[in-house]
């Protein structure tokens, strides 16, 4: 048939995006005094040099609602165009009701819907999958994706092993359904890959909860053994996430990855064949803070200038169940 036009793709594309840091920051040296540990081995080991905690009284939700109020003024947006919110979380402020009603709450959102996802660490990469699914089904047309995080208070603060690579912060993204062609070069999210074995659990938990001991409870992670299985299945899944998108490590111009360890970091943009140079770094000064290290890490990256308009990026992540994934973003 001749003439015929094709019908237009939907795709969720990034309008806005913003982010908040608690005022604190906590340097290495803060914890020579208290713990058997020095400035050198947590920045050999990890390449964490500081991280930011929320103040006394400081909760996950506010933390949310200063990042999607900065994501909203990026995209020139009010509480009001929002159809949707998801917050990726493991630190809510209450056992229920969820970070996200408290954030559209605190927005003062007029309508919509809200709730929360939990995915620990790989956690904004499932929240975006989610935003992304919606907006595909023709359900909403914008939804604020966030990622928001206290670490800080699931701490244990005698561990050496884990208590100096966690911080506090918050990383939101505006999502809008636009029409694109369907091709590669069609901004909005192109692919997701998610994975999860819940075998894995024991590597990285925390030793507290609702059912089980009606407390919060400290993290508990076999560090040596996450590192392992990041190092192995975070280009894997990045690698994936690009052949659904019919791309290539080529293609990319950011890595986008969350921050755990510099040492992962740099090993996976390696296995991917991609430059350092290529690749988001903000563990130097956020610490791991979960899932919302990728927002984070976004909007740095958007606010210095280095992603730009029509950039395609690979974000991925690993953490706690294990869970993992990576989503292709073309900004
Ligand atoms: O976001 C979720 C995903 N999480 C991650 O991706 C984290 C993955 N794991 C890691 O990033 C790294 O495994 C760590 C940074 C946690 C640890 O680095 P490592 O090179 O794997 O060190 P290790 O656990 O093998 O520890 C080496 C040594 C040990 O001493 P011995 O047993 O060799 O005498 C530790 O006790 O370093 C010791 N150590 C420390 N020393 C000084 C552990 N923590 C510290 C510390 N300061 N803070």
């Amino acid at each position: 048939m001749t003439g015929q036009i094709a019908a237009p793709t939907r795709r969720a594309v990034a309008v806005g995006i913003g982010h908040y840091l608690p005022d604190r920051i906590v340097t290495n040296a803060e914890f020579e005094a208290s713990l058997d540990t020095t400035d050198e081995w947590i920045r050999a080991r990890s390449g964490i040099e500081r991280r930011h905690f929320a103040a006394e009284g400081e909760t996950t939700s506010d933390l949310g609602v200063k990042a999607a109020r900065a994501a909203l003024d990026n995209a020139g947006l009010t509480p009001a165009d929002i159809d949707a919110v998801i917050v990726a979380t493991s630190t809510p402020d209450l056992t229920f009701p969820s970070v996200a009603t408290m954030i559209q709450a605190g927005l003062d959102m007029p309508g919509g819907f809200a709730f929360d996802v939990q995915a620990v660490c790989a956690g904004f990469i499932y929240a975006l999958s989610t935003a992304n699914a919606y907006i595909l089904s023709g359900q909403v047309r914008r939804v604020l994706v966030i990622g928001a995080e206290t670490f800080s208070r699931i701490m244990d603060w005698q561990d050496r092993s884990t208590c100096v690579l966690f911080g506090d912060g918050a990383g939101a993204l505006v999502l809008e359904a636009q029409d694109g062609t369907g091709r590669s070069d069609d901004r909005g999210v192109l692919s997701v890959d998610l994975h999860s074995d819940g075998r894995y659990r024991d590597l990285l938990y925390v030793d507290g909860g609702v059912s089980r001991t009606q407390s919060a409870g400290v993290l508990k992670m076999e560090g040596k053994e996450v590192f392992r299985h990041a190092v192995e299945k975070l280009a894997e899944t990045a690698h994936a996430a690009l052949r659904r998108a019919n791309l290539g490590a080529g293609d990319v111009d950011w890595i986008v990855p969350h921050q755990a360890n510099l040492r992962i970091i740099s090993r996976t943009a390696q296995k991917m064949n991609v430059g350092m140079d290529r690749v988001i770094v903000t563990v130097q000064d956020h610490g791991n803070t979960s899932a919302a290290s990728i927002p984070l890490a976004l909007s740095v990256g958007v606010a210095e200038g280095r992603i730009k308009r029509g950039d395609l990026l690979v974000a991925e992540a690993i953490g706690g169940g294990l869970a993992w994934g990576a989503a292709v973003l073309r900004w």
